[in-house]
Order: C-alpha cells, then sequence, then structure tokens
C-alpha cells in the first residue's frame, strides 16, 4: 500500500505537537514556515528508537553505523560510491559542524561567501563565529552567477586572507538543485581563487522528480572540499540531534584537527534515528517525495486560482517553495537590514499573518534579493495547504479592498 506520509496526521493532530512549528503562533495560523513536516515518524526510525528506550540505551553514541549507512545511501541514491567512513566525523547537527568547519579554514575577520537569499542562520552562525559574511546574490534565474562568484571570491580573498565558500546544495529557499556543470564552475572558481568549499547538503535526499542530486564532493577539482550531511530535513530528525561531516580526500588532515569531544555532541539517540533513516528508509522516503511533488503541482494551481499576482518558481528540490510577492503592491519588508533572525515577520508575510491567519517565512530574513519574497513549507497535507493559499488570496484581496 503506497500511503502518503503527508497525509496521515490530522490538523488536531499535528496541534498537539510542542516543536516550534506549532507552538510559535496562535491556534488559529495555519503554520507553513519553518522547515518541519507534518507527517509521522518513519516506521524503521521508530522502531529504532522504541527499541533503543526499551534497552535503556540512552548513553553516548559510539561507532561508525550512521556513516556506512550514509555511505551506502550516497552509492544508492546518487552513484556517490567514493564516501570512506575514515573521511567523516560525527557532528551535533549540520549548522555545528559547518562553524567547526569554518574554523578550521579560516581564522576571525576571514570572509565567508554565501550565495543570497539564502537560510538565514548562513548569516548568523558566520557573525557569531566572527567570519565576515560576503553576498553572491543568485542570478534573476535564481541559480549561481559565475561571474558574481567570481568578484566575490576576489574580495574575499583581498589581502591574501583566507576564505570559504559556503553552498547550500540544494538551495535553500529557492529550491535549486545545482546541476554538474554549475558545480564544476563552482570547483574550477575555487580552485584558481584559493576559496575552500563546505557544502551544506542536508536537503540532498529531498530532490523531486525531473532533477538529480550531485554531491559536490563527486565533482572534479573539489578534493580539498567539505560537505555536511544528515538525514534531519529528509526524515523530520531536527530534534534527535545528529549529522556528518566528510571531507574529500585532500581535506582529511584538515578534517582530523576538529577535536574528538565534537563527536560528543550528537545524542546517541539522534545517532540511532539517522542511521535508520539512511539504512531502511528509504521506501518511506520515495512516498514522501511523491507526496511533495503533488504538493508542488497543487501549489502552483492554488496560486494560479487564488494569488494569482504572486510569481512560483516550481522548486526542483526540497519543500520550501520561494514565492515572489512583489507584484501585489504591498509594502516588501526592510531592505538592507541585518538578515538571520529567523522568526521576524515583514513586508507580505507581515500581510499573510495578520490577514490570513498563515504563518510563513519573512524573505527580507534570507539577505539580499529576499524583501518581497515569503518562503512557504509545503510539506504539508494537501486540503492544509489549500486552506492556506485560499486565506492568502482573501488576505491580498481586502488588502486591496481596504486601500483601494
Ligand atoms: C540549508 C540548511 N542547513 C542547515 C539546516 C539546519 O540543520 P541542523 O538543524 O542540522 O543544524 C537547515 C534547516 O532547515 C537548512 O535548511
Amino acid at each position: 500500500m503506497t500511503v502518503n506520509p503527508l497525509t496521515q496526521l490530522s490538523l488536531a493532530e499535528l496541534r498537539r505537537r510542542t516543536s516550534v512549528k506549532w507552538r510559535q503562533y496562535a491556534d488559529d495560523v495555519l503554520p507553513l514556515w519553518v522547515a518541519e513536516m507534518d507527517v509521522p515518524l518513519a516506521a524503521p526510525v521508530a522502531e529504532a528508537l522504541h527499541d533503543a528506550v526499551g534497552r535503556g540505551d540512552t548513553g553516548y553514541a559510539c561507532g561508525t553505523h550512521y556513516a556506512e549507512a550514509l555511505g551506502d545511501f550516497a552509492a544508492r541514491r546518487w552513484g556517490w560510491s567514493d564516501l570512506p567512513v575514515d573521511r567523516t566525523t560525527l557532528v551535533p547537527d549540520v549548522m555545528l559542524g559547518i562553524v567547526e568547519v569554518l574554523r578550521l579554514l579560516t581564522g576571525p575577520g576571514d570572509a565567508v561567501v554565501v550565495c543570497a537569499p539564502v537560510y538565514p542562520p548562513f548569516y548568523a552562525f558566520v557573525s557569531h563565529a566572527d567570519r565576515r559574511v560576503i553576498e553572491a546574490p543568485l542570478g534573476a534565474d535564481q541559480r549561481m552567477d559565475t561571474s558574481t562568484l567570481e568578484e566575490a571570491f576576489r574580495r574575499a580573498r583581498a589581502d591574501g586572507r583566507r576564505a570559504v565558500f559556503l553552498l547550500c546544495n540544494p538551495h535553500n529557499p529557492t529550491g535549486v538543485v545545482h546541476r554538474r556543470d554549475e558545480l564544476e564552475a563552482v570547483a574550477d572558481l575555487a580552485g584558481r581563487y584559493g576559496v575552500r568549499v563546505v557544502s551544506d547538503e542536508i536537503h540532498a535526499p529531498l530532490v523531486l522528480p525531473g532533477a538529480r542530486f550531485t554531491p559536490y564532493l563527486t565533482v572534479a577539482g573539489a578534493e580539498d572540499a567539505l560537505a555536511v550531511l544528515s538525514a534531519s530535513k529528509a526524515w523530520n530528525l531536527a530534534g534527535l540531534k545528529s549529522a556528518l561531516v566528510v571531507a574529500g580526500p585532500q581535506a582529511v588532515a584538515d578534517l582530523r584537527r576538529i577535536p574528538e569531544e565534537v563527536s560528543h555532541g550528537p545524542s546517541h539517540l539522534g545517532v540511532i534515528a539517522h542511521t535508520a533513516a539512511f539504512r531502511d528508509g528509504g521506501e518511506w522516503l520515495d512516498r514522501l517525495l511523491v507526496g511533495l511533488d503533488h504538493n508542488r503541482e497543487l501549489l502552483g494551481m492554488l496560486l494560479a486560482r487564488h494569488a494569482p499576482a504572486i510569481r512560483y518558481h516550481r522548486p526542483e528540490g526540497t519543500y520550501l517553495a520561494w514565492l515572489d510577492c512583489t507584484a501585489l503592491g504591498i509594502d516588501s519588508g526592510p531592505v538592507g537590514d541585518e538578515p538571520g533572525v529567523v522568526t521576524d515577520v515583514a513586508g507580505p508575510a507581515k500581510l499573510f499573518l495578520d490577514r490570513g491567519r498563515v504563518a510563513l517565512s519573512s524573505g527580507h530574513v534570507f539577505g539580499t534579493g529576499g524583501a518581497g519574497f515569503v518562503r512557504l513549507n509545503f510539506a504539508t497535507a494537501p486540503d492544509i495547504l489549500t486552506e492556506a493559499v485560499t486565506r492568502m488570496g482573501r488576505a491580498v484581496a481586502e488588502h486591496h479592498a481596504t486601500a483601494g
């Protein structure tokens, strides 16, 4: 039986959850903001956790099972057959893994290049680690732009300082899945300018029909790069902390400099859950991807019907839709403010929240190019998605009626 995981929980059941998605806003708000999914746990993951709890197996993590499970998954799904366990290390989660890697590759005041608009914590964590963010805005087609990147790399390396390009692969919030030729161009530029690449691949299993994920470390010229992977997004395990850093063959010495203590940060239950997801969660993931693909189409139809002025660029991966609301004729929200605070709500997101009682992520927190956009999380039931977009359309109509 092919059950869609996105249709298994009712709104009443979801409202009993205590995670941030469901508790940040009042009960009349439909929350389609933070990247949590409205799914039950995949059965193999739930069983692994129940077994561990039954054993009282709640000590510290040990061993390389997670890396082995990821390696097998990567070989099966992406043809990435060269992911040896000894080139991996456990970290508490993806963002803390990225911070550890930035500490290895750069010093205080050095630059980290990001393609804006991008996942807001890329700004917050980089600044908090005393590194400088340099933005290389995406092109009008929402894809990386080689000449913009080159200019950013040049600036980042001025005075011979060390620099990192923090790649988001696939890209949050646009849902763009970078093609191999695009990643080769990145590797070529990075090699020429002496910029080290760190690839955040947390959304990698969530690539939808029509696109194909390319692990950055499989690209020619990426031998000295590092990637950070996790089961957290694809199996909804953000509350069960753990992730893996993988080093390219020429970055192994860097990886070894991460203090052993960092690998004490992930939770043992997190490691058990993530291992089960990559090892035994493939069939569940396939059902999820069918449901997400369906929602991706449904969202296009709903927007065309209820809010045709919102521009929707179908995402190729992730469960996030980056909606261009600039043609709605409403205040776009702050431009040029410090990005990075995920709970800030302004511009169109504020209209949809205040009038429509739908919570979306406000585009302005994603950096340059984000104002006037909202990010919608469509990892929910089709009827919730339908109700949310209907409310959004009504909010726009009411706004125009009162403003006109
Ligand atoms: C691109 C990206 N990186 C990292 C994270 C957070 O991962 P973690 O909770 O493992 O730090 C997210 C969460 O949505 C994300 O979208």
